[in-house]
């Protein structure tokens, strides 16, 4: 128990593990702010932790916002601060299992199987 203690001491020295923001509890990084300003208005953050993707996968999510439940227009440079935040924290399979149930459930959701 203490080693695995003293062991992610060490590796948060190195920085694989990352600091979460407790209010959003999402990873504090650049583009967070843009995120809780844009994204975590209408729903927590449970939304994106769930999910994970490049930034195709993400602008996809985004256009899903703003089509289906009313995300206003992004400018250029929140969208690209978003779209790199989210590639870069939330990737792909970064929490496989429960990603690849979401999905299915919306696309059955929004019926764009
Ligand atoms: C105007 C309100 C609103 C805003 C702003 C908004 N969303 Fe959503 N979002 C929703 C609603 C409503 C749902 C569906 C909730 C449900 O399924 O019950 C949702 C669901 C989601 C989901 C889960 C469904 C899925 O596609 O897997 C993700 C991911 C998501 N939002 C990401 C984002 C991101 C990223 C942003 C910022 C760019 C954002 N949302 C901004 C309203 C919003």
């Amino acid at each position: 128990m203490r080693r695995a203690f003293i062991f992610l001491i060490f590796l948060s020295f190195l920085g694989f593990t990352k600091e979460i923001d407790p209010e959003s509890k999402l990873v504090i990084d650049r583009g967070l702010n843009e995120v809780k300003e844009n994204c975590i208005v209408c729903h927590t953050g449970r939304f994106i932790t769930i999910n994970g993707g490049d930034r195709k996968f993400w602008n996809t999510k985004i256009k899903v916002m703003q089509k289906a439940f009313g995300l206003w227009e992004l400018d250029k440079k929140t969208k690209d601060l978003i779209l790199d935040y989210l590639s870069k924290n939330y990737y792909k399979g970064w929490n496989k299992k429960k990603t690849k149930n979401k999905e299915r459930s919306l696309k059955l959701k929004l019926n764009l199987q």
